[in-house]
C-alpha cells in the first residue's frame, strides 16, 4: 500500500495521522457524544489506545483532518481485497456544524477512487446519526440495506443505514477522468487538478 500522501481542499490539510497526535486525538475522540456514533472507538478512551491506533495496519488508508494548523478529526477507509473501502469519518465536537466532514470526506472520496484504485466505497451511520447519513448523501452514496452493529463506546447493536458508491458513479459524480487518461497523466497530478490545487 503506497504512503498516504498530504491532500488540500479549500479549508482543510489531511495528511497521514502521527504518534504526537495521540494527546490531542484522546481529547478529541474520547468525547462521548463522538465515540457513541461510531463502532470502534472506546470510551473510555486510553492514550495507549491511542497510540496502538495510530500505528497504520495493512489496508488501513487514514488521514488525519487539519483546520487551522490544528487536529480536528479523521476520515478514512479500509481497502479490502476486493477494491472495496469502508469509509469512516469523525470530527471534535467544537468543529461539527461547519461542512468540514463533507469537505474531508469528498477529498478522501476523490482520492480513492483516483490514486486509491477502488472498485466501490460503503459506508453506515446507525439510525440514530442523522448528519451522517446527511453526509452520505451529499456524498453520492445510495443507501441500500439494514443491519445491526456493536458499538464499542455503548456497549451494545445498534441498527444501521448501509451506503455503497460504485466507481462508475463516481466517476460521474466527481467528474474523475476515465483511467487510461489517469494511467497517462500520473494519479497524484490529476488528483491535484480535480481538488482544485
Ligand atoms: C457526523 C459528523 C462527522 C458530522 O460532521 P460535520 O462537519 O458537522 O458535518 P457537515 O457539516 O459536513 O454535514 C452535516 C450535515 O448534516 C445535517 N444535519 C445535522 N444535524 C442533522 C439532523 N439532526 N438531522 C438531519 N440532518 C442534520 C447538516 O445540516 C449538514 O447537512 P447540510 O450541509 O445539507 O446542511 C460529526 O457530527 C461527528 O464526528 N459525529 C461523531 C462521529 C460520527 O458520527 N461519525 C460518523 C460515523 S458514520
Amino acid at each position: 500500500m503506497a504512503q498516504t500522501p498530504v491532500l488540500s481542499t479549500a479549508r482543510l490539510t489531511l495528511r497521514p495521522f502521527r504518534l504526537g497526535d495521540a494527546s490531542r486525538f484522546v481529547a478529541l475522540a474520547g468525547n462521548l457524544a463522538v465515540a457513541r456514533m461510531t463502532s470502534d472507538i472506546p470510551h473510555p478512551l486510553y492514550i495507549w489506545q491511542c497510540r496502538r491506533w495510530l500505528r497504520q495496519a495493512r489496508g488501513e488508508v487514514r488521514f488525519a483532518v487539519e483546520h487551522e494548523d490544528q487536529l480536528i478529526g479523521g476520515v478514512g477507509y479500509f481497502c479490502h481485497r476486493t477494491r472495496v473501502g469502508e469509509l469512516g469519518f469523525w470530527l471534535g465536537q467544537d468543529y461539527w456544524g461547519h461542512g468540514f466532514a463533507t469537505e474531508a470526506a469528498r477529498a478522501v472520496v476523490t482520492y480513492g477512487f483516483t490514486a486509491g484504485n477502488l472498485e466501490a466505497l460503503t459506508s453506515a451511520n446507525f439510525i440514530d446519526n442523522p448528519s451522517s447519513a446527511r453526509i452520505l448523501t451529499k456524498l453520492g452514496f445510495n443507501a441500500n440495506g439494514r443491519m445491526r452493529t456493536f458499538s464499542i463506546a455503548r456497549g451494545h447493536e445498534i441498527d444501521c443505514t448501509t451506503w455503497r458508491l460504485e466507481r462508475e458513479a463516481a466517476q460521474v459524480i466527481y467528474r474523475l477522468p476515465p483511467e487510461s487518461e489517469a494511467a497517462a497523466g500520473g494519479w497524484m497530478r490529476l488528483f491535484a487538478r480535480i481538488a482544485g490545487r
